[in-house]
């Protein structure tokens, strides 16, 4: 039988023992009347590591970018946000669906946000543009690779944008912060609402949170209800997200080290598509090639899963699922592999 290597995503990822077991013995009551105590407990825990007041606990992470839109913009506002960031290209219009709002997008190619391109388009309402009111930033950038931010590119962009609120994409936020050793807070600190995921890297089953300050946490509370996200007996899910946070962000390192060597896999592979595996700094290959979806559809019947995430950018995450042996048995596949010509 072929190998199955899932490097789709880290959204693959399976509950671990810890968790499946804090799940079934979990404290809960109805979260609609305040009554879950373990949900409180995740919300708090998780408001404490970013450094904010409050936080929410989600059923994903496009529901906690979407209550952030909600409670940070009025209809036909702009939101400044690079061209391929999730929040833009992959929540299937929802800014606009939502919330009546546009944006101006920026070029993200790094994954990094350019100061000059922000204040640009913001300068831009002094010749009758509509109100930017609020930037939107991804940490790790997801397309690009995802790339951690410098610190100090994201506290410049911060200062820069005045009372604007920041809205941090913090989907992988613990990946950013495990390669870079920037803390959780010093990165949130930059932002007006951060938002991360429990049901990446970390492994956790479901859920998201979002955390900021108490008066903006109670409108994202109402936001959320309006989106149908408020939930009832959540700690069991909750509970496992507390695992999460507790057991493991650190063992994100070895998901980076593994996506390093398949990087400079790739790297050797596809000499063409003109990659660096240098850039590849978290937990995620990623690189453009014209025969993207070929490639990956032959890769598959080898047993090496990807995906694309544009028409000819391919990409391959690692996770907890992966292990070194994964990785060789990679190396293998590529040492003979050209895509067929059509
Ligand atoms: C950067 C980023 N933001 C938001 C999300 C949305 O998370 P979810 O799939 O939980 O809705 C994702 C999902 O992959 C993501 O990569």
């Amino acid at each position: 039988m072929t190998r199955y290597v899932d490097l789709r995503s880290d959204t693959v990822t399976q509950p671990t023992q810890q968790m499946r077991d804090a799940m079934a013995s979990a404290h809960v009551g109805d979260d609609g009347y305040g009554e879950d105590p373990t949900v409180d407990a995740l919300e708090a825990r998780f408001a404490e590591m970013m450094g904010k007041d409050s936080a929410l606990f989600v059923p994903s992470g496009v529901m906690a970018n979407q209550i952030a839109v909600r409670v940070l913009t009025q209809p036909g506002d702009v939101i400044v946000a690079g061209r391929s960031q999730h929040i833009v290209s992959f929540e299937m219009g929802a800014s606009a669906r939502n919330s009546s709002v546009q944006f101006a997008l920026v070029d993200d190619a790094t994954g990094a946000l350019a100061l000059s391109d922000v204040l640009e388009i913001i300068d831009a309402e002094a010749d009758h543009q509509p109100h930017v009111a609020m930037l939107s930033v991804e940490n790790t950038h997801m397309p690009s690779g995802g790339t951690p931010w410098e610190l100090n590119d994201l506290r410049a962009l911060a200062g820069a944008i005045g009372d604007r609120p920041l809205h941090l994409d913090g989907a992988r936020l613990f990946n950013a912060s495990v390669a870079t050793g920037v803390s959780l807070k010093e990165y949130a600190d930059t932002s007006t609402t951060v938002m991360a995921c429990l049901s990446k890297g970390l492994c956790a089953p479901v859920g998201s949170l979002l955390a900021g300050s108490s008066e903006l946490m109670q409108r994202a509370r109402i936001e959320r209800k309006r989106l149908g996200g408020a939930m009832r007996q959540a700690g069991f899910l909750a509970a496992a997200g507390l695992v999460a946070l507790e057991t493991m962000i650190e063992r994100l390192g070895e998901d980076h080290r593994r996506a390093r060597r398949l990087a400079e896999l790739f790297a050797a592979a596809f000499p063409e598509s003109r990659y660096d595996p240098g850039s590849c700094r978290t937990n995620i290959v990623a690189f453009d090639h014209p025969q993207a979806r070929q490639i990956v559809e032959e890769l598959s019947a080898l047993g090496v899963h990807g995906g694309t995430v544009a028409p000819r950018r391919v990409r391959f995450v690692t996770h907890m699922g992966i292990n070194d042996d994964d990785v060789e048995y990679v190396a293998d596949v590529l040492e003979n592999f050209r895509p067929a010509t059509n």
